[in-house]
């Protein structure tokens, strides 16, 4: 639903590293469930007009895949940092990493080689 749902995006200038600063706590708990951790690396950025419902979910379904790419004492660490004047938001998991075939259906709705996932991850 979230997929189809094409609402207008409530953007707003503020600083993405604060927004993962918030999470982070939510994060953390939900990798050391799983005997896995997480790093955050954050950069000096500047304020980016984002709508901080959407970068949420997109935070949520990036540090989802990571951890679920990872065995136990797996580390996932995102990073923000400034390459060529753009702001880059960057996720790091210390998993096999994706074969080349799967990265063109990466996106694709219900594109999914986990027994029981959804697809839905990517897309949204
Ligand atoms: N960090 C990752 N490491 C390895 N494969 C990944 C990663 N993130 C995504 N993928 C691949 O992309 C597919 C689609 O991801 P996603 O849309 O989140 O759906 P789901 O997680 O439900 O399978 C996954 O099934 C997996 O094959
Ligand atoms: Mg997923």
């Amino acid at each position: 639903m979230s997929v189809a749902n094409r609402k207008q995006s409530n953007l707003r200038y503020q600083n993405l590293n604060e927004l993962l600063i918030k999470l982070f706590p939510l994060l953390q708990a939900d990798a050391l469930n799983q005997g896995k951790s997480i790093v955050l690396d954050l950069g000096e950025i500047a304020n980016l007009e984002i709508d901080s419902n959407e970068i949420i979910q997109l935070v949520l379904n990036l540090t989802r895949n990571g951890l679920e790419a990872m065995a136990q004492d797996g580390c996932l660490r995102i990073k923000t940092f400034v390459e060529k004047q753009t702001v880059v938001l960057s996720f790091t998991d210390e998993g096999t990493g994706i074969i080349t075939e799967h990265i063109s259906k990466l996106g694709t709705l219900f594109f999914t080689t986990k027994e029981n996932g959804s697809g839905l991850g990517m897309p949204i």
